[in-house]
């Protein structure tokens, strides 16, 4: 049983604050939504991925736990809802206007590939946002820590690092707003 199994049932509980101010940031950032098709890599439970589906997005959620999809299946259509791996998108090339990922690209293990996968699948001119934990704060090295011991990679960056890494997989427009003390919003397109 992987950590996102056990935590699954409790998931919505303990972001529920979180996901409120996350899921105010991205909207008022990717307005407008109306008839955009966004891709949540990591989607989790689907939560952030129903606010945006009610500001008219259609959007569809992949992420590899099917104790998270199970939940997410209550929120989106099933076929919208699809169990995979971020590093390898059963989708084609210039399919969506918005790929986000939000609180997941720490638990990806091939970061690169995953955010090379994300290039593929943008349309050109399409948005790419990162909602993550901020390597520099105290806090999220002792929650960096503590994800290790639960096996997950934990593989936080600073905002400078993944600047760095989407300039070198091709994203251009890159944008990072500091949104608390411990989470960045990184914004970047497709050219
Ligand atoms: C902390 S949760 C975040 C969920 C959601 N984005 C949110 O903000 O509520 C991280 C999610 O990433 C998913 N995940 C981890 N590795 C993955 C991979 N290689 N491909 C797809 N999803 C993955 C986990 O199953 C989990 O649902």
């Amino acid at each position: 049983m992987n950590f996102f199994s056990l935590i699954a049932p409790f998931y919505d509980c303990f972001m529920a604050a979180l996901h409120k101010k996350q899921g105010k940031v991205l909207l008022a950032r990717l307005a407008p939504l109306s008839h955009r098709k966004v891709l949540d890599l990591g989607g989790g439970t689907g939560k952030l991925a129903n606010q945006l589906e009610k500001a008219g997005a259609n959007v569809w959620l992949l992420d590899s736990s099917t104790a998270m999809l199970k939940r997410t299946r209550r929120l989106l259509p099933s076929n919208r809802a699809v169990l995979g791996d971020a590093a390898s998108l059963p989708f084609a090339e210039n399919s969506f206007d918005v790929v986000m990922i939000v609180d997941a690209l720490h638990h990806f293990r091939k970061q690169e590939i995953v955010l090379e996968e994300a290039l593929r699948v943008l349309r050109p001119g399409g948005t790419l946002a990162i909602l993550d934990f901020n390597r520099k704060n105290a806090a999220v090295k002792v929650l960096s820590i503590l994800e290790q011991v639960m096996l997950e990679p934990a593989l936080m960056l600073t905002a400078e690092q993944l600047e760095k890494l989407l300039a070198q997989i091709g994203f251009i427009k890159i944008e990072t707003e500091i949104i608390s003390a411990y989470q960045y919003l990184s914004l970047s397109t497709k050219p």
